[in-house]
């Protein structure tokens, strides 16, 4: 690599604007966030925003059956590109940054490989992909799923909403059904930049997280019938209370937390009761629950011990139970040539750095399974996300930013 290069550095301000701009789609007023659930109208907007963004650099676009949108920077040769990406959808109460900001640091890496006049050996691309969150339709990391050939097309197309829309339809009417084939082009190699969205690299004062892996997820929707009645003239020996039976569960699965120690996490994220009155005992109760380790056998412990508990307590109260994989990923190691880079880029950037896994998923974790894949982590603030409040200094974001632009530029020139 030429010394030119190695000194080239994105612009942060360019950067700051996009990530305002998109941000400006679906915001959620008086706060920083933005809500923009897949597939949604304010998920169209921000997608034309982001397309009319590649437009305007010149970059070959491609649209594939599941939505996942593509541009292309051709390179010196032919051949598969060093693909960057992340999800431009959130969680109904997003910050600006979880997603958005893998795509817009890619869109300005290559902003910046093109305003310096350097065309990469190979082609650079960056991709969003669709309903990365899974909070509209489940499983999460969807779009990167199909795209790695991890689902069939059909059977994502026919995925049901939380509000009932079907995936198919509403890809159709927001013009995001595109013909470019999935499996999708295999890249020569994946790297995403991403808020890390915990507290840790704050709390240790590192400004880059070299990520090794993405813990396993195990998600699930349970349903509780019981029988619905008055809430004054039940004697509690003759109820069958869905209601107790899905706040029993929520109770067990913080504590078989607890209980296995960290990394292990457990949420119930939504509850709803049916017909959900201050004076009825509730007909059912409909609750997600959220399992996330570091480690496979654990996590299977945890999903085990959780199935006895549903099933003893049900029983006991009379009410049965039905349940719904929405999701199912085993944790993801990185390939190690790929971490040690980011690690590499960083401390010649004069970065400190740490090594840490995922708590999170992440769209690189699908792309894993066919590429050598990593990702850069940059500090969030407090730790939140998935929240309006969501924040990472500029200084975070130009750093995390430079590092994927140099990492890309190694790659992009073997
Ligand atoms: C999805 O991004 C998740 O980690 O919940
Ligand atoms: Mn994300
Ligand atoms: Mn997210």
């Amino acid at each position: 690599m030429s010394t030119s290069t190695t000194d080239l550095r994105i612009d942060i301000d360019r950067l700051q604007q996009r990530l305002a701009d998109l941000a400006a789609i679906g915001a959620i007023e008086g706060t920083e966030g933005c809500a923009r659930l897949a597939l949604t109208d304010e998920d169209k907007a921000g997608r034309d925003l982001v397309v009319t963004w590649m437009e305007d650099l010149g970059l070959q676009i491609t649209v594939d059956g599941i939505g996942n949108v593509t541009g292309v920077m051709a390179g010196q040769i032919d051949g598969p590109p060093v693909m960057c990406g992340s999800h431009i959808d959130t969680v109904r109460t997003g910050g600006r940054y979880d997603g958005n900001l893998g795509v817009l640091a890619g869109l300005e890496v290559i902003e910046t490989l093109m305003t310096a006049g350097v065309t990469p050996r190979r082609s650079v691309a960056v991709a969003y992909f669709t309903d990365e969150e899974g909070a509209r339709f489940a499983p999460d990391m969807l779009g990167s799923l199909v795209y790695v050939g991890g689902m069939a097309l059909e059977e994502a197309l026919e995925i049901k909403a939380i509000d009932g829309a079907v995936l198919g339809e509403e890809l159709e009417r927001i013009g995001y059904a595109g013909s470019a084939p999935v499996p999708g082009l295999v890249p020569h190699a994946f790297v995403e930049l991403h808020v890390e969205q915990g507290p840790v690299l704050e709390a240790e004062g590192i400004t880059v997280g070299a990520v090794d892996g993405v813990q396993g997820i195990s998600w699930q929707e349970v349903t509780v019938t019981g029988q619905s009645n008055h809430a004054g003239t039940t004697p509690m020996h003759l109820r069958k209370d869905p209601g107790f039976v899905a706040a029993a569960c929520a109770n067990f699965v913080r504590g078989l937390a607890l209980e296995l120690g960290h990394p292990q996490v457990a949420t119930v994220g939504r509850v709803e009761f049916r017909p959900n009155l201050v004076n009825v005992v509730p007909a059912s109760a409909t609750f997600t629950v959220d399992l996330r380790n570091t480690d496979e056998a654990v996590l299977q412990d945890a999903e085990a011990r959780f199935s006895s508990f549903l099933a003893e307590t049900a029983a006991a109260e009379d009410c049965t139970v039905e349940t719904k994989t929405l999701a199912r990923f085993e944790p993801v190691i990185f390939d190690e040539s790929m971490i040690e880079l980011v690690q590499d880029v960083a401390v010649e950037l004069g970065h400190s750095v740490k090594r840490m896994p995922s708590g999170a998923g992440h769209d690189a974790q699908m792309l894993a399974r066919v590429c050598p894949t990593s990702m850069i982590f940059t500090p969030s603030k407090d730790g939140i996300s998935h929240n309006p409040a969501e924040y990472t200094s500029p200084s975070d974001l130009e750093a995390g930013a430079n590092v994927m632009l140099q990492t890309m530029l190694r790659l992009a020139s073997k």
